[in-house]
């Protein structure tokens, strides 16, 4: 049977190292060994945006990005949004397990009782502007929490730890909903704890006057599905944002908005919305032409479109596509459907997108579902959010209790200047503008 072992010659120093091949990687630290001298640092990897570098080991999602598949502890990401609950699935993703019916129902009571806000954070809210980004604020808001819960830095502590997840999961659609009322002027709707998780947001959201607020339960299971495929989807920017930021044993709540922000740059989850924009800028089909052309000679890229890891169709753009005609037969169609689904065939056979293998992602499609049950662009990456902080809360568990993780703290390539002296300042002559500032 052929060695688990990379061999390396040091074509420097002619000395050859054999280095231990575990699950189709080497540990990067073996390479240090690998010296010119004694007093040589090392050998180190190079690895800007951690194109091939695994930072963890972790057993909750799996992707094969060449073959469009998801799963999340091993169970296809199609079975769980036909099958399952949004909480079902959180439960998975953060236990392991399915959970039988008694665990569910002792779960989901467990969520329900932390939807509500203290009064100060409700009063903090305030203080944004009327056009403040829902994505900021919810960033900011989140982290105020940790104000409200300053036992929550007990990080080691497993039952601080357990507590904090189910008031994360209980209190972000509350929070979503009240930057969304904010921004209308609307007063704050209390949650509503006979309803299901997305009733209930969609109760805070939208209830009026009327002294029951019925959400259609079409829309309800369609927001539910959508908030189970963006439930998790392994080491991506805010999940790594989330377990960077935990790695230093700050408290959950300033990690989960780290991974907030991290989640609103219009590379990551800020991109459902930047697809609306998107839509409404190319504004009819017979403009799809001369857009691309544009996108092709690299002067925007086409959003929604493309992926690190999937090199294939995403697998939950298929799933939002079917979840959006189930909605289309309740709002009536979102004219902007017929663009998007132009663009892709376009794309799907232009030579530019097959040859780099980009395929419409997760966000090319649920914006425009989202308009359609009447949520307004600048709030995507919110409901993007809320059903990611359970994968967060997932991955930063998982990093605090494993035991080969330790503060994040990647190593440089140091380019700048050598060591040199202060010159005084009458003494120094013209310099070259610095580049940056
Ligand atoms: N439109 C046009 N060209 C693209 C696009 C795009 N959307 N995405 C990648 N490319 C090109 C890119 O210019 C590069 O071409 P070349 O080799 O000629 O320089 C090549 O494809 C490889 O791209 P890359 O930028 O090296 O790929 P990456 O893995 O660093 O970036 C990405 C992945 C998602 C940031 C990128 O595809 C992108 O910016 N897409 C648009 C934004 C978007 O939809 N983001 C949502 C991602 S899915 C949900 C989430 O994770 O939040």
């Amino acid at each position: 049977m052929p060695k688990e072992a990379l061999s390396i010659l040091d074509q420097r120093t002619q000395a050859t190292y054999e280095i231990p091949i575990h699950d189709g990687t080497i540990r990067a630290m073996d390479l240090r060994q690998i010296k010119t001298g004694p007093d040589d640092f090392g050998l180190m990897t190079y690895d800007p945006a951690f194109m091939n570098t695994a930072s963890c080991r972790s057993s909750i999602t799996f992707i094969d990005g060449d073959k469009g598949i998801l799963r999340y502890r091993g169970y296809p990401i199609e079975q769980l949004a036909e099958k399952c609950t949004f909480l079902e699935v959180a439960y998975l993703i953060l236990f392991g397990e399915l959970p039988t019916e008694p665990q569910l129902k002792q779960w989901v009571a467990e969520i329900t009782h932390h939807t509500m806000l203290h009064e100060t954070t409700k009063k903090f809210l305030e203080g944004f502007r009327y056009d403040a980004h829902p994505m900021g604020m919810l960033a900011s808001t989140v982290a105020a929490l940790s104000t409200v819960y300053p036992e929550a830095r007990n990080v080691l502590d497993p039952k601080v730890r357990a507590l904090q997840i189910r008031r994360l999961i209980g209190k972000m659609p509350t929070i979503a909903a009240y930057t969304y009322r904010h921004s209308l002027g609307f007063p704050y709707v209390y949650p509503d704890n006979d309803l299901s998780y997305t009733e209930n947001f969609m109760n805070m959201l939208w209830k009026m006057a009327e002294p029951k607020y019925q959400a259609n339960p079409i829309l309800a299971r369609a927001l539910d599905i959508l908030f189970i495929l963006h439930a998790d989807h392994e080491q991506n920017c805010s999940a790594n944002a989330m377990r960077a930021v935990g790695s230093s044993q700050a408290d959950p709540f300033l990690s989960t908005a780290a991974a907030c922000a991290a989640l609103s740059g219009p590379l990551h989850g800020g991109a459902n919305e930047e697809v609306l924009k998107m839509l409404d800028v190319i504004g009819s089909k017979d403009k799809i032409p001369a857009y691309m052309e544009k996108v092709k000679a690299g002067e925007f890229k086409l959003m929604g479109f493309g992926h690190r890891i999937y090199k294939n169709y995403d697998p939950r753009a298929r799933i939002i596509k079917w979840a959006a005609d189930k909605v289309f037969e309740v709002t009536g169609r979102n004219p902007k459907l017929d663009i998007a689904l132009e663009l892709e065939r376009i794309a799907l056979e232009d030579e530019y997108f097959v040859k780099r293998k980009l395929y419409p992602n997760v966000d090319f499609y649920s914006g425009i579902m989202y308009q359609a049950m009447g949520f307004k662009p600048e709030v995507f990456t919110v409901l993007f959010a809320i059903p990611r902080t359970v994968g967060w809360l997932a991955q930063w568990q998982e990093m605090v209790c494993d035991a080969e993780q330790k503060i994040a703290r990647p190593r440089q390539v140091y380019t700048g200047q050598a060591a040199r002296d202060v010159v005084p300042m009458e003494k120094r002559g013209v310099t070259a503008t610095p580049t940056t500032a």
